[in-house]
């Protein structure tokens, strides 16, 4: 029996609709190598839900958990007030001490599944998914989509290095998702702005972009880290990256120009499982 408050049995039911809620996001969470795909599901101070989803890359160890996934999304979309995450399988070891240091939380575990804020709020029922889409229209121009990229950048939680990115993800007439980069204590857990618009775009079902716009106003001559690279090149398609060059117009690359040559993975795919 969860004891969070006086409450508990609707926490408990909370809880048990937001463990279905994240089962019900497995089948878009990417695994081809493991086979074994995971969601989750994080619930919002108001009841709103936020789903994050794993994804696998070629290159394995730039797999994307989805606890850091779904709360990359939740800072992003400027909603740290998560009160629970919900997994769609037990916790695994790193999936725990991730949530244990995490931010948004840190969180405690109340069942093999389920982790709650460590103070113990009363846990809402979950009402509808958080929409991931900015209420701006889409870019006409790539100055625009830097604009609102650089706009973006404030929302990063850089406790560690003090160098906010901003990303934009424009997913056509779905309409335009955000990404930040989101630090952890551990630096290898940290995921980037372009990593995290695209696990977002993933995580609700979206794999069709028309274009990624990048601004880092401490340093404008940057382009994305090798891990983003590969992420962009395998599941971006041919999105054009623009990137914020200052005064100068901005930079457009494509993933092919980015990261040629790529390890796709195609062939791995293809093994049987042992
Ligand atoms: N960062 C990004 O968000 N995107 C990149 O492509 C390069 C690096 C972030 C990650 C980390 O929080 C900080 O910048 C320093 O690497």
């Amino acid at each position: 029996m969860l004891r969070f408050n006086n409450r508990e049995t609707t926490n408990d039911e909370a809880l048990s609709r937001l463990r279905s809620a994240a089962i019900g996001l497995v089948e878009n969470s990417i695994a081809p190598y493991s086979a074994q795909p995971v969601a989750c599901a994080a619930m919002l101070s108001d009841g709103q839900w936020i789903p994050g989803v794993r994804i696998e890359s070629a290159s394995f160890s730039l797999a994307i958990p989805a606890v850091v996934n779904v709360l990359s999304t939740a800072v992003a979309s400027r909603r740290n007030d998560v009160v629970a995450v919900a997994l769609s399988r037990p916790a695994k070891e790193y999936e725990t001490s991730f949530l244990l240091n995490s931010y948004p939380g840190p969180f405690v575990k109340a069942e093999k599944d389920l982790f709650v804020l460590a103070n113990n709020r009363s846990i809402p029922p979950p009402s509808a998914m958080l929409s991931p889409f900015l209420a701006d229209p889409r870019p006409q121009t790539a100055e625009e989509g830097i604009i609102l990229a650089k706009s973006m950048s404030r929302h990063a939680s850089v406790r560690e290095s003090q160098f906010p990115v901003g990303a934009i993800l424009d997913c056509g007439d779905h309409g335009l998702i955000p990404g930040v980069n989101v630090e952890h204590e551990d630096w290898s857990r940290i995921i980037c702005a372009e990593r995290n618009a695209i696990g977002t775009a993933i995580s609700y079902g979206l794999s069709d972009f028309e274009a990624m716009y990048l601004a880092c106003d401490k340093d404008t001559t940057a382009s994305p880290c090798g891990a983003c690279r590969q992420i962009i090149a395998e599941f971006g398609g041919d999105v054009p990256v623009y990137m914020d060059r200052g005064d100068a117009p901005p930079e457009m690359a494509k993933p092919g120009q980015l990261l040629p040559n790529y390890f796709a993975g195609s062939k791995l795919r293809q093994q049987p499982r042992r």
